[in-house]
């Protein structure tokens, strides 16, 4: 069966009991739960998930630091993964096979690792092959399916999170004159210009239309950029920089690199989600920040700091839908179900597909960021 499939069977939509509980009776729940688990159970939360999960996670992060948390967790037996189905996959590919990885609501998925797939990757490899010989290295960003990471570990590629994109850019440029970045366009952007790569040495590869995109002379290509992007990060503009500097010049801009080139470009500051709490944490009291990125976490940061000014980037901007979907409900309907001694929605990469992802992610692990 596979996900959509399995998403139209009963056995994955949330119970009505819980869409009735009080919010108290369904937290004293969660509380009890966890209680009588100890360390059997670890609940991993992305920054991203909104308060009324993160409240409960014991480890919260970026996507870099969940899977190092992942890797390191040998004694849970159940890990009910508060992120996205690309985060679950990583936890249950960098845990032992006995160890089970849940995912509370299985519709909690990443637009932009959909934006590729397995067999578009392949056909694109076969065509950039007979252009470019083999001259490129694969790095996927880990918000991409197993697969692709599978793909990018058996290749000799990577993974990457936007925590260590410059240093495992660098070290690809060690090992290829080429890489082919998936499957965000600006993650791979930025990283490479920051590395002094100049824009007209990047091309775009156009999954759907199965061509590269590039004017000037082939032989001048460095970086091969997957045409993918973040849908929420497309949501900050060149223009609401405008605005914040026109009517608050006194203002910091920090924004995350999954933002486009000429965002990032505009800012004062460009990093992963840990580099932006950390920044902020460390700003002096009555500092000034917009902040391009998630609305659940730059929420947090602002009532995390009142003695800063801080607004998001983009007044109209909303969380992000996918990672919205893991609710208080979900986590205790995943918890209630572990009590009761059975397990849904498990997250189980296939192990031909795991045992070549482990390579992509270990060849980041083991590097300093
Ligand atoms: P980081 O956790 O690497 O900052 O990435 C943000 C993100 O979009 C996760 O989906
Ligand atoms: Fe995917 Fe963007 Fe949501 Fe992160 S914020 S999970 S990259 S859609």
């Amino acid at each position: 069966m596979n996900i959509l499939e399995a998403l139209k069977t009963t056995d994955h939509q949330l119970p009505e009991k819980y869409k009735t509980m009080s919010v108290e009776e369904m937290e004293n729940r969660v509380r009890e739960i966890k209680q009588k688990f100890g360390e059997k159970l670890f609940i991993p939360g992305h920054h991203y998930q909104k308060d009324e999960v993160i409240q409960f996670a014991d480890a919260t992060g970026d996507s870099l630091q969940l899977a190092q948390e992942s890797a390191a967790n040998t004694l849970a037996e159940y890990i009910v993964f508060c992120g996205v189905h690309f985060m679950a996959e990583t936890a249950d590919i960098l845990t032992t096979p006995e160890q089970v990885v849940i995912l509370p609501d299985m519709r909690a998925g990443c637009s932009m690792a959909d934006m590729a797939d397995i067999h578009q990757t392949q056909r694109a490899w076969e065509k950039l092959m007979n252009l470019f010989g083999d001259t490129i290295l694969p790095l996927t960003y880990v918000n991409s399916t197993a697969a692709i990471k599978a793909f990018c570990g058996s290749y000799g590629g990577a993974t990457v999170t936007s925590s260590n994109a410059t240093s495992m850019v660098a070290w690809a440029f060690t090992q290829k004159e080429r890489i082919l970045f998936l499957p965000d366009q600006h993650l791979g952007r930025n990283t490479a210009f920051d590395l002094g790569v100049p824009l007209d040495q990047m091309a775009i590869w156009d999954p759907i239309k199965d061509v590269l995109e590039y004017d000037g002379n082939i032989e001048d290509v460095k970086v091969i950029l997957w045409k993918g992007h973040c849908s929420v990060h497309e949501n900050f503009t060149v223009q609401n920089i405008a605005t914040v500097r026109a009517e608050k010049p006194d203002m910091n801009i920090i924004v995350h690199p999954e933002c486009s080139r000429e965002v990032v470009a505009l800012s004062d500051y460009a990093g992963s989600t840990k580099y932006i709490i950390d920044t902020i944490e460390k700003a002096e009291a009555g500092s000034k920040w917009a902040i391009g990125t998630e609305m659940n976490l730059v929420k947090r940061i602002i009532s995390n700091h009142p003695d800063k000014e801080i607004i998001s980037l983009n007044p109209h901007m909303c969380p992000c839908l996918t990672m919205n979907r893991i609710d208080l409900p979900h986590l205790l309907w995943s918890l209630e179900t572990l009590e009761a001694g059975e397990v849904k929605n498990q997250i189980k990469v296939e192990k031909s597909i795991a045992d070549n992802a482990i390579l992509a992610l270990n060849r980041m692990l083991e590097r300093p960021n």
